[in-house]
């Protein structure tokens, strides 16, 4: 039996949203969570034959963690139990109420039992990941609190940083907000044989920003509608869940990973001291050759790899990586738009603000280290004459209407595929995104960087156009790129394997949860 999900409208949404900015996490949430989108399958499959190699508990909880000196925060997090696979398969970051980091090599077999213990529906995605749709975490398989949800899939992914965290529609922003979010690292037999700094030398970076009231309580969407429009802007950036992040290093190279988990905020990343950035992987794993950056923008959702060699530094030597600032369009700047319920708010930290990211600390001398390797690994490069719609694009168009943002005028509606929608299990596309803004006299309110997800799907960027930005790494596989006002990007994009409905939307997850998504149908 197909149940049909109620959609919030807008205005039901603005009030559910409102609610939740009163207070984070604080018990009794009234209207906030939409339970009436119940979960049509709870478990799609359970696979007696399914022999994993990796077989893990994940189970989202309420729990207050320690973050700032005094109070201790209310957040929802994941807690986890490694019941098959090496120890260093599931590991908690240091000091972090993160969900743990998981660690997989290309073709295990991993088995997920998701417990929901939130008083709301969850389900988990594994951002980046190949995966059957049933797998995928679509917001249709949302399970309320004390349900389980079984998945199991092999990793076809190459080694790369890849990601998870809840997609119940309408309540990503909130859920990866109260810190539902984690790491997924892929390995390979590549990725080993590149040679590239690990163990206590491999750091994964999670940057969030967030906000907190007098008692260390997290804070959500406090300019209320407005922020809704544009996006959460916290005025605080915690790495790996950390405030005022430091990180201590010894003499020699680094690989660090970086993931932007924020809700809306994009970072322009940079060594404070000038050097360039190293950059030798992006959302797909490890680009073919490290590449070179004055200055690289990471968008929600996306993953940027890192390599950095400190051992020209004495000990004491002391460096950031900074965001350095950039226009946001209208929407993001310091006054957030103003447009709706005539106040102001006003940001102390707007997106395209310049402010440190990581302290970065050379504490020890160290003889041993490892130069860069010229070589990361093979990326094939998609022949964009194999596409089959290569001299007409597929378009997509994003744009504000009737006080929402949209895809080619469209918001999500839970299991809705259009006609151009659909694509062909098995062919290659090319997909053309437009970021027109919204022009109508939206009050400035409409020009917005828009980063563009597609579930299950790693592509490649074929060009860009309009107007011209610099700081984009499109060199490697991506699943997540970002489109500033007035830009323009075709990716080529392969349907490969797995039949079934999948999502494409604006990471910004607060445009997300507003209904900037929609499915697309891979038809076998
Ligand atoms: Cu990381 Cu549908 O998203
Ligand atoms: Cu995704
Ligand atoms: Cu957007």
């Amino acid at each position: 039996m197909k149940q049909k999900p109620t959609i919030l409208n807008r205005r039901q949404f603005l009030k559910a949203v409102s609610i939740g900015t009163v207070g984070f996490m604080s018990g009794a949430v009234g209207g906030f969570f939409d339970r009436s989108v119940s979960a049509a399958v709870q478990n799609p499959r359970a696979r007696a034959d399914f022999m994993p190699d990796l077989d893990i508990a994940l189970t989202a909880i309420p729990d207050e963690v320690p973050i700032f000196p005094g109070l201790a925060t209310r957040v929802w997090r994941y807690k986890s139990e490694l019941i098959k696979g090496e120890p260093n398969s599931l590991i908690d970051i240091p000091e972090s109420y993160l969900g743990p980091i998981i660690r997989a090599n290309k073709g295990a077999r991993v088995r997920i039992r998701l417990t929901n213990e939130v008083p709301a529906n969850t389900i988990v995605h594994w951002h980046g990941l190949h995966v059957p749709a049933d797998m995928d975490g679509h917001p249709r398989y949302v399970i309320p609190q004390g349900q389980t949800y079984l998945y199991e899939f092999e990793v076809k992914n190459r080694a790369g940083t890849y990601w998870y965290h809840p997609h119940p529609h309408g309540q990503t922003g909130y859920q990866v907000y109260g810190g539902l979010a984690g790491l997924f690292l892929v390995a390979d037999a590549e990725e080993k044989a590149a040679g590239l700094p690990s163990g206590e030398f491999d750091i994964p970076l999670v940057l969030q920003d967030r906000s907190f009231d007098g008692d260390n309580q997290l804070v959500y969407l406090p300019g209320g509608r407005m922020e809704l429009m544009t996006g959460f802007i916290g005025d605080r950036i915690l790495v790996n869940g950390i405030p005022d992040y430091t990180l201590a290093v010894a003499t020699r190279s680094y690989r660090l990973r970086l993931l932007n988990g924020s809700n809306s905020r994009i970072y322009r990343l940079a060594w404070q001291n000038g050097q360039p950035l190293t950059v030798i992987g992006t959302d797909g794993g490890l680009l073919e050759k490290p590449v070179e950056r004055q200055y690289a923008f990471l968008g929600p959702g996306e993953r940027l790899e890192l390599w950095v060699d400190f051992s020209s530094y004495p000990v004491g030597y002391e460096t950031m990586l900074v965001s350095l600032p950039f226009d946001a369009g209208v929407a993001g700047g310091p006054m957030g738009g103003g447009m709706m319920g005539g106040g102001r708010y006003l940001r102390r930290l707007p997106n395209g603000s310049e402010f440190p990211i990581i302290q970065i600390k050379v504490q020890r001398r160290v003889t041993e280290n490892q130069p860069l390797p010229q070589r990361l690994s093979f990326v094939s490069r998609i022949n964009p004459k194999t596409a089959i719609n290569y001299y007409s694009p597929r378009q997509f168009y994003l744009f504000m209407g009737h006080m929402r943002w949209t895809i080619n005028g469209r918001t999500f509606q839970m299991t809705d595929v259009a006609d151009d929608e659909i694509v062909r299990l098995g062919t290659t596309e090319v997909w053309e995104f437009y970021n027109t803004g919204g022009g109508m006299g939206m009050m400035g309110m409409a020009n917005m960087p828009h980063p563009i997800h597609l579930h299950g799907k790693q592509f490649q960027v074929l060009e860009r156009g309009g107007v011209a930005h610099s700081g984009y790494v499109d060199e490697g596989w991506k699943d997540t790129v970002l489109l500033m006002p007035g830009e323009r990007v075709r990716i080529l994009v392969g349907f490969e394997d797995y039949p079934g409905l999948y999502l494409y939307h604006c990471h910004n997850l607060e445009h997300e949860d507003m209904g900037m998504m929609r499915n697309y149908f891979v038809k076998g």
